[in-house]
């Protein structure tokens, strides 16, 4: 069998500071897919067609931000109203064929994400209207119904357009509390207007309220990571994810790195190594974990049952996602896709619309996984921390042990009755952990080549 650290990790007394030496990517996969080509009559036909999923999303994305934030290499286009008003129009048009198509009836929908971008930097009237469009699909009862964005330019009209059509979860960037960590970040509002939004939206009867916060921004020392992590039980929301910032390429703070700059608070240039933010994340965990939060996986924690996070579980088990609007991505029929980011070839496509079929805009269409229910179980498994072993073929579970007993003796796992859980260093490095374990299946392919 072949072995090497970027699978197993390192032999280290303190696994959580040095198992790896930094986190392999945002997201682990393998490349058992390639680009195939739909054309037209097929798209056609697919939508009149019935699904077979058993689990199905809606993913509809707004590719609009006022600001670059610095960190950040998601901005797509700058905010101009006349140009969402005129996009969220499309968009609306085409959910409306699309929720009339024999495919999008033929199975209901758990769950919805309008994500971004910036989705909350449409206007109140447009909010409203893309709520009531997809009220149009076939939804199960209490579907999970998401709208991300931010709380800066969030007010009350936009707030009661959302929760009077439909969207009952919303996700908000925070990264960080800290004024001046905020401004170096290219934010906009200070703790105090943060905090004393939040506090009013938690205590809406019945939405769930979460944020996102990142650890290792430039200026963001321990001190502040733990005034942060107070700052979100003060701000009463329902859940909080923990991202471990990542060098994104093109992002402003990357640009300014390969000109040997920092961008951080003037008068605190601090940037924590990666053994810090290691240390940044345990505390976070234990953070929440000990005021009765519920992990519900590596990154996201629940003060209560009313967060349900349907959205990034069931994305995460390779269900049919439905996606909308340029650069949205999901998986149609077995076949994952992206639509391309380009606004104007977006908008182009929708010159050629009929009433009948969604249009086919530009996008890069994959080959059906054949792994993808293993992979969804590796993924699914490794996110959450507890990997159930029979779920998965006797032969390739047996396959695997090698490596989860090395990830045992490196402090990232323990293997008991046919589960594999997580350390809190597992955790912390788990999409290191998924990538290694597609990298041992790559170099050591099992006997069985169907298994794997
Ligand atoms: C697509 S962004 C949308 C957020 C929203 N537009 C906002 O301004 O807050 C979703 C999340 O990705 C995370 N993210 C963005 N860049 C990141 C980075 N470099 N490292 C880690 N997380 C990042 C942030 O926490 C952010 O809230
Ligand atoms: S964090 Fe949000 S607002 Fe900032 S660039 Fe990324 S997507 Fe846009």
């Amino acid at each position: 069998m072949q072995f090497t650290p970027t699978m197993t990790g390192l032999n280290s007394p303190d696994p959580l500071q040095h198992a790896f030496k930094v986190k392999s990517a945002p997201h682990a996969g393998r490349s058992n897919v390639r680009p195939v080509n739909i054309d037209s009559a097929h798209w056609q036909q697919w939508w009149q067609q019935p699904s077979q999923a058993s689990q199905r999303a809606l993913y509809i994305h707004l590719p609009f931000c006022r600001k670059r934030c610095s960190f950040c290499n998601f901005f797509e286009n700058g905010t101009n109203p006349e140009k969402v008003s005129h996009y969220a129009d499309v968009l609306v048009e085409q959910l409306h064929i699309a929720a009339d198509t024999p495919f999008a009836q033929s199975q209901p929908f758990d769950t919805v994400y309008v994500g971004g971008g910036t989705p909350t930097d449409m206007q109140a009237q447009e909010i409203g209207r893309l709520g009531q469009a997809i009220k149009r699909f076939n939804l199960v009862d209490d579907a999970e119904v998401t709208l991300e964005g931010r709380l800066n330019g969030l007010d009350d009209d936009k707030w009661l357009a959302a929760t009077n059509n439909g969207f009952n979860r919303f996700s908000f960037g925070v990264q960080s509390f800290d004024t001046d960590v905020r401004i170096a970040a290219g934010r906009f509002d200070d703790k105090s207007n943060l905090l004393e939004r939040l506090q009013q939206l938690s205590q809406h009867p019945t939405a769930s309220v979460v944020i996102d916060l990142i650890f290792g921004l430039p200026g963001q020392t321990m001190d502040i990571w733990q005034q942060d992590l107070q700052a979100v039980l003060d701000s009463g929301v329902h859940g909080i994810d923990l991202y471990q910032l990542i060098g994104l390429q093109g992002s402003r703070m990357e640009h300014a790195k390969d000109k040997g700059k920092v961008i951080a608070p003037a008068n605190n240039q601090f940037q924590a190594d990666s053994q810090t933010r290691a240390q940044m994340y345990a505390t976070g965990a234990s953070h929440f974990e000990s005021n009765g939060w519920q992990r519900l996986s590596s990154c996201h924690w629940r003060r209560d049952e009313r967060e349900r996070s349907i959205y990034n579980t069931l994305a995460k088990s390779g269900i049919e996602i439905l996606p909308f609007g340029a650069g949205a991505g999901g998986s149609i029929h077995g076949h994952a896709c992206m639509n391309g980011r380009d606004l104007k070839a977006w908008h182009q496509a929708h010159q050629h619309a009929t009433t009948s079929t969604p249009v086919q805009v530009p996008q890069m269409m994959m080959t059906p996984n054949p792994k993808a229910q293993l992979d969804a179980i590796f993924k699914r498994g490794l996110d959450t921390g507890l990997l159930n072993l029979a779920l998965l073929p006797t032969a390739l579970a047996n396959h695997l042990m090698p490596l989860f007993n090395k990830w045992q003796q490196n402090g990232l796992a323990t293997v008991q009755q046919q589960q594999l859980e997580l350390t809190l260093a597992g955790r912390f490095w788990n999409v290191n952990l998924q990538t290694g374990l597609f990298e041992f299946l790559a170099k050591n392919p099992p006997s069985n080549e169907l298994a794997a």
